[in-house]
């Protein structure tokens, strides 16, 4: 980089940012806990560490989403209309509107992190309906460290909810109340809804949605119904539909198959959502394939929830399903850890750069690897002490082609 002089000199000891490294490409966003946004310690860190954290996420990050708190458990996990707890996430869209960021809201309809009430009804369950296997169970706990809000199943429990159920009608009715009393609230306030999260089946089966209380309830249409309820809630909000694994080809058909369905039924659906749960092995070339796919779509690519896992048990895929996810931190960090995530932190952001004409938004998940939900797996572009990683500087030389001077 040339060093400038005149009117557009940086000062030479400006910190290099990522938000302004990408400013002509994409907001760069971060998910945000509950401690951030409302300040004080947080699980396991300090008041000073998490204020470090906040000063973290001013320099560095425009756009925000909650790690939690907008999700069912956390925002509705109560009937009825005062079973509502917006306090945390007033703070957050409050906390962005003062700070100049854009707001994505994270999700209205998933299949974990609900609370049973939502399903229970007077319908005994079908003889199918039985918990996950007991693998699931055994390894159902998120890395140490990081995460206090549910453990993947339903209601924060072990398991998916067994008992009785509520009628498709009655399932419809409280989905359409959740997302009408939420997305109108927030109206104007979140730019972008994860309408519904995480409703593609895994694996090699032909199955396009996978087997949830949701799709189980009301049908596979619980999918365009959720659009369809967010669309009247907030016709201003852009429409997501979100998930993990879609850098795996298998997957990907799968999510083309949904949007096409969608887009064919006139449901409105604006942005694919790719959560972007990747490890070290993630090269410039599956990023850009996965990119060049799903471009086809004709619509906007939001990356929202990347990190890149250097454990050892993250390497087997892209998989991200939260009752998985402590295995995926186990093993110890792989060889030369460092030096592997920022190479890969490199060839992601040079494909996000060369996609830029689809890739509208990219959000990291977690400010620094101590927050991060895979903290084991060092995923991120800080340190716990929110010192820039090898990553970051590999992140900012990828994107502004400066390929030997120090950056900061
Ligand atoms: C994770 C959070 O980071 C954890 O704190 C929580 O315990 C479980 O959920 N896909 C998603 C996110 O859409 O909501 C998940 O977040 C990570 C995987």
């Amino acid at each position: 980089m040339l060093l400038a002089v005149g009117p557009n000199a940086q000062a030479a000891d400006a910190p290099v940012t990522l938000k302004d490294v990408f400013k002509d490409h994409f907001p760069i966003g971060t998910a945000v806990n509950r401690s951030m946004m409302m300040g004080g310690a947080g699980f396991r860190r300090s008041a000073e560490l998490n204020a470090s954290d906040v000063a973290t996420l001013k320099q560095h990050f425009n756009q925000i989403v909650a790690e939690n708190d907008m999700k069912w458990q956390l925002i509705h996990p109560r009937e009825g209309q005062d079973g509502y707890d917006f306090a945390p996430a007033d703070a957050l869209v409050n906390f962005a509107a003062s700070n100049r960021m854009e707001v994505a809201g994270h999700t209205l309809v998933w299949h974990s992190q609900t609370p049973n009430w939502v399903f229970a009804g007077t319908n005994p369950p079908p003889p199918s309906a039985t918990n996950p296997p007991p693998a699931f169970a055994a390894g159902n706990t998120n890395a140490p460290g990081t995460n206090r809000f549910g453990r993947g199943g339903f209601g924060g429990g072990f398991g998916r909810y067994t008992g009785p159920r509520a009628s498709r009608d009655e399932l419809l009715a409280r989905m359409s109340n959740h997302i009408h009393t939420v997305a109108g609230r927030y109206k104007g306030k979140v730019k972008v809804w994860d309408v519904v999260n995480e409703a593609l089946a895994d694996g090699q089966g032909t199955n396009v949605l996978r087997t949830s209380l949701w799709s189980e309830i009301i049908g596979p249409d619980f999918v365009a119904k959720a659009f369809q309820y967010a669309h009247a809630a907030d016709p201003q909000a852009i429409l997501r539909y979100n998930d993990y694994g879609l850098e795996n080809p298998a997957k990907r058909k799968r999510l083309i198959a949904l949007i096409k369905e969608l887009q064919a039924q006139k449901i409105p659906v604006h942005a694919i959502g790719s959560q972007a749960h990747v490890n070290v092995a993630t090269t410039f070339e599956t990023m850009d394939q996965s990119l060049t796919e799903m471009a086809t779509l004709g619509l906007p690519i939001h990356i929202t929830e990347l990190d890149v896992n250097s454990a050892q048990g993250g390497q087997r895929g892209f998989g991200a399903n939260v009752a998985d996810n402590a295995a995926t931190t186990q093993g110890g960090l792989v060889s030369d850890a460092d030096k592997k995530l920022a190479d890969a932190y490199a060839g992601i952001f040079r494909a996000f750069v060369k996609h830029r004409d689809s890739v509208k938004l990219v959000t990291l998940w977690g400010v620094n690897d101590a927050v991060s939900w895979r903290a084991q797996g060092k995923p991120l572009l800080f340190d716990g002490e929110n010192r820039p990683k090898a990553a970051f500087d590999a992140v900012i030389r990828a994107t502004v082609g400066e390929p030997s001077k120090s950056i900061r």
